[in-house]
């Protein structure tokens, strides 16, 4: 019995939102692991830097600029995408506020980003997967697919959301080889919790409230969408695989 592989040599992956924070790690973990990543974001400055960073290292990486809220940019950038084997869906943004007030923009600008976006790229990339009869797909969802925190209403919806699409898609796409799955974060470091994080009574309540007893690091999430996008997860399909430190697994 030989051990299960995790390489990804000779594979081709697409990271959304790879500018930083979490999908930067995310798309340097596929590439250590040996795919060719295309890195994403709006600001093309920030994502050539993040590009020249990964291949300081040695990775094999390129950069494709789009709005992945925009139909008409996903549809633009596709055929500049190439052949797509492993897709993380890892957009996404926060516009925190109560529910009662909230401008509908905020709400508009959430759903585009957090979830309609997974639908718009996937639906990109899915027909050649369909056609090669294999494919991974890794949608970023959140502590916040299940669990709601006021002032985040959009984005709870909007993760909500996602989890239900990654049952959506594994039950069009698993008949055709395709594997969908999400990653779950708990509270992670990065720019987007950078406020959260400068405040003390929210950051004592997350050391707190995670068995963890601290915030993770976008390295934690590393491993697990390696296996993900990895032949050692053929059969794992339409699962929410959770690191969170233990967070959603106590009261
Ligand atoms: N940090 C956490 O604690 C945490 C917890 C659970 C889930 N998550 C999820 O993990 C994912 C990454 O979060 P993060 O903390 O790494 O966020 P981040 O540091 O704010 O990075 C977001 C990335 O998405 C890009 N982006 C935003 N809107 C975009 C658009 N319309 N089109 C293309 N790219 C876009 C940004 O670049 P541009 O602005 O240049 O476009 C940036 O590269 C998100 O889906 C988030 O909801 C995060």
């Amino acid at each position: 019995m030989s051990a299960p592989s995790f390489q990804l040599t000779g594979r081709r992956a697409l990271v959304t939102g790879s500018s930083r924070g979490i999908g930067l790690a995310l798309a340097g973990a596929l590439a250590a692991a040996g795919a060719h990543v295309v890195l994403n974001a709006r600001d093309a400055a920030r994502l050539a830097g993040a590009v020249e960073d990964l291949r300081a290292t040695g990775a094999s990486v390129e950069a494709c600029a789009f709005d992945v809220t925009d139909e008409a940019s996903v549809l633009a950038a596709a055929p500049a995408l190439g052949t797509i084997d492993i897709l993380v869906n890892n957009t996404g943004i926060q516009r925190r506020g109560p529910l009662a007030t909230m401008p509908l923009a905020d709400w508009n600008a959430v759903l585009h980003t957090n979830l309609t976006s997974a639908f718009l790229v996937a639906r990109a990339v899915v027909p050649g997967m369909i056609a090669r009869r294999a494919g991974k797909i890794v949608n970023v969802c959140s502590l916040m697919s299940e669990l709601a925190r006021p002032t985040t209403g959009n984005y709870a919806a909007a993760k909500g959301g996602l989890k239900m699409l990654t049952r959506a898609m594994c039950a069009e796409w698993a008949p055709h080889n395709i594997q969908v799955n999400g990653l779950a974060p708990g509270y992670i470091l990065t720019e987007m919790t950078e406020p959260l994080a400068a405040d003390p009574k929210f950051d004592s309540w997350i050391k707190g409230r995670t068995p963890a007893g601290r915030w993770g690091s976008v390295a934690d999430l590393t491993g697990a969408c390696v296996f993900l996008a990895s032949p050692a997860a053929a059969f794992v399909n339409g699962q929410i695989l959770t690191i969170d430190g233990g967070l959603s697994a106590v009261i």
